[in-house]
């Protein structure tokens, strides 16, 4: 162990020496990445964060021997501070791996500032360690080069909205976290309060009604790097602790509002990647992303669209279209280019691919070069009928055209998810590319069987279309929302609405949506006597953070682009959180708890 005090002070970082000149003595410090031991010679990579420099000890260039020994006690992860003269590598040493490859320190004098166990995995890009060992040792995990260049392109993208906004006159302000439990949205996670025994406060899903209620106060434009907390089954693309970008902004028409998104969108990519995005960015209806990518945040760098051919085989006998159509379902189909010579196998994977949509099967066409077809269906369809499914599909030569029939729901959705399996495999999405739409024209609610009422699609604060408010009360499920989600790639980085401002108006959706007079008041009674008292037409949107960085970092998931995430069960396995809490702790908020019971394995 050492027991003295460090003396030497960086004064360079690893990267900054490859502009000083040869013979510069300079401090360095960081973290043993590797050693070599060569007898005579010892060379050490050194870490910074910064990038790797290599440091050589050598006695015949001036290593005194008592370095030479520190350097002998030397192991990964040791943290030390170094003196000595940069000096040009010679020719055939020179690395082009790194960015110092072209030098090297000669050491004359090392402190071992720190100690360190072996560590559990290797300190590098691109390890293969399980995710819960990264997890468990995040603070080691983070030390690597990518880990910290995606925090970095986090803070960067963070502080390019900011600067944005902030010319563009929005003013950042704090919201609650301890707020208040509402219904509707994701489940609450809930914090007992100590004072109002038996009470509890909820942490906040978003900071939607506050940042109304700032545009009741006057603020105009509002924004807030917000963290939000939801209690839902995650996914790869959710966590239960997330950042939005949260804003709203009074006196806007939703397309001004619309272009100055697009703006913000094209300023930050600009400055943050090097990336130039056209504005205005493409507009489609819910309906039409429906029917044609069979979701509503479609990756649109590829084509790929699904058609329908309910027409073309209609009074065709064979059952399993015939009963689909007669049953309200639906026949699609998508063509998959240069798949055309597709084995058996490979179809049946496809086929157990949509399986996990509940769909029975699929009918598959190839279209062999010179347009010849080959179909699991030729015995029940002619080859002038084949030919016109082809070409309502819009198939050419080395296609193979893949039919679903169905429920209209489940063949949108199994077509949909097989068109972004087989564009990825196909490698048919640029990499590079940004692919930006507004997502409109949602529903305002839809009907939710389990609980036999209307819920609003995106929040209940939501303003209709003017030219369907007449229709809020018979026929709310044909009433369309001025709602609008910004997609990137497939993903929905960013959902946002135009807001109800009258009280009347705010009623009438609670009553829609199945409150009670008594129940509005007692829920959200703020926000109605709020409204009474001078509310200014307003709207916003909150943009998904974490799916942003995954997505410009070329991440495949968002536990990537956290500093501490949970895991897929909600736990932080570093800290071991949740955890279970003392009987006195849970005597002063008068708590019991009946009976521990995980409801899922703890990773
Ligand atoms: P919404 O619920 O659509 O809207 O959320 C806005 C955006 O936040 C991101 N997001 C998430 N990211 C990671 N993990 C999650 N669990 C998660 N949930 C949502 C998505 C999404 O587009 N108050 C409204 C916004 C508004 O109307 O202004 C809201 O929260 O990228």
């Amino acid at each position: 162990m050492t027991s003295q005090q460090a003396t030497l002070f960086r004064t360079h970082s690893a990267l900054e020496t490859v502009h000083v000149q040869e013979g510069t003595q300079v401090v360095l410090s960081g973290w043993v990445q590797r050693r070599r031991d060569l007898g005579s010679i010892v060379f050490v990579d050194l870490r910074d964060r910064s990038g790797i420099i290599q440091l050589v000890f050598d006695t015949s260039k001036g290593t005194p021997a008592q370095v030479m020994e520190a350097a002998d006690r030397l192991r990964n992860e040791f943290v030390i501070a170094v003196q000595g003269i940069i000096v040009n590598r010679d020719e055939s040493a020179v690395n082009p791996k790194i960015e110092t490859g072209k030098i090297e320190m000669t050491v004359h004098a090392l402190e071992i500032l720190n100690e360190a166990k072996n560590p559990p995995f290797y300190i590098q890009d691109g390890v293969d360690v399980d995710e819960t060992v990264r997890l468990r040792y995040r603070y080691l995990d983070l030390r690597r080069p990518e880990m910290q260049n995606i925090l970095r392109l986090r803070h960067r993208l963070i502080k390019e909205f900011r600067a944005f906004l902030d010319e563009n006159a929005f003013v950042e302000v704090e919201t609650p976290i301890l707020t208040k439990s509402t219904p509707e949205g994701a489940r609450d996670y809930l914090v007992p309060s100590r004072l109002q025994s038996g009470e509890f406060y909820a942490l906040p899903q978003s900071p939607q009604l506050f940042k109304q209620l700032l545009m009741v106060s006057g603020l105009e434009r509002y924004y807030q790097v917000a963290r939000c907390f939801r209690d839902e089954d995650l996914r790869a693309d959710r966590q239960p602790e997330f950042t939005q970008l949260d804003i709203e902004q009074s006196f806007i028409p939703l397309d001004t509002f619309q272009a100055m998104m697009e703006r913000m969108m094209q300023s930050v990519f600009h400055t943050v990647l090097g990336v130039e995005l056209t504005v205005p960015f493409q507009r489609i209806a819910y309906q039409e992303a429906m029917e044609k990518y069979g979701s509503d945040k479609p990756d649109l760098r590829f084509g790929m669209e699904i058609s329908d051919i309910g027409n073309l085989v209609q009074g065709v006998d064979f059952r399993v279209f015939q009963q689909a159509l007669e049953s309200g379902g639906a026949v699609k189909a998508i063509a998959a280019p240069g798949c055309a010579g597709y084995s058996r196998k490979q179809v049946d994977e496809l086929v157990n691919f949509v399986a996990q949509y509940g769909l029975k099967g699929l009918a598959s066409i190839s279209v062999l070069e010179g347009g010849e077809l080959k179909s699991s269906l030729s015995k029940f369809f002619t080859p002038e009928q084949l030919q016109s499914i082809a070409a309502g599909v819009g198939a050419k030569a080395g296609d193979l055209i893949l039919i679903a029939a169905s429920s209209r729901q489940q063949v949108l959705q199994s077509l949909g998810a097989l068109r972004l399996k087989l564009g990825y495999e196909l490698n048919l999405a640029d990499e590079n590319e940004f692919k930006f739409a507004w997502v409109t024209d949602f529903p305002l609610l839809s009907y939710d069987e389990d609980e036999q009422r209307f819920v609003a699609e995106h929040h209940p604060f939501t303003m209709p279309k003017w030219e369907d408010l007449d229709m809020l009360e018979s026929n709310p499920g044909a009433v369309r929302a001025q709602a609008y989600d910004m997609v990137l790639n497939g993903y929905e980085i960013g959902g946002g609405s135009m807001r109800i401002y009258r009280r009347d108006i705010q009623e009438r959706m609670f009553r829609t949506l199945g409150f009670s007079e008594e129940q509005a008041n007692e829920q959200f009674g703020f926000l109605l006597r709020a409204f009474e008292y001078g509310t200014p037409p307003h709207g916003g949107i909150a943009f998904g953070i974490d799916r942003l960085v995954m997505i410009m970092g070329r991440g495949k998931s968002l536990r990537d682009c956290i500093a501490f995430p949970k895991t897929s069960s909600g736990t932080d396995l570093m800290m071991d959180a949740p955890s279970p809490v003392s009987d006195k702790q849970l005597d002063v908020l008068n708590l019991e708890i009946r009976q521990r019971q995980p409801v899922q394995p703890r990773v």
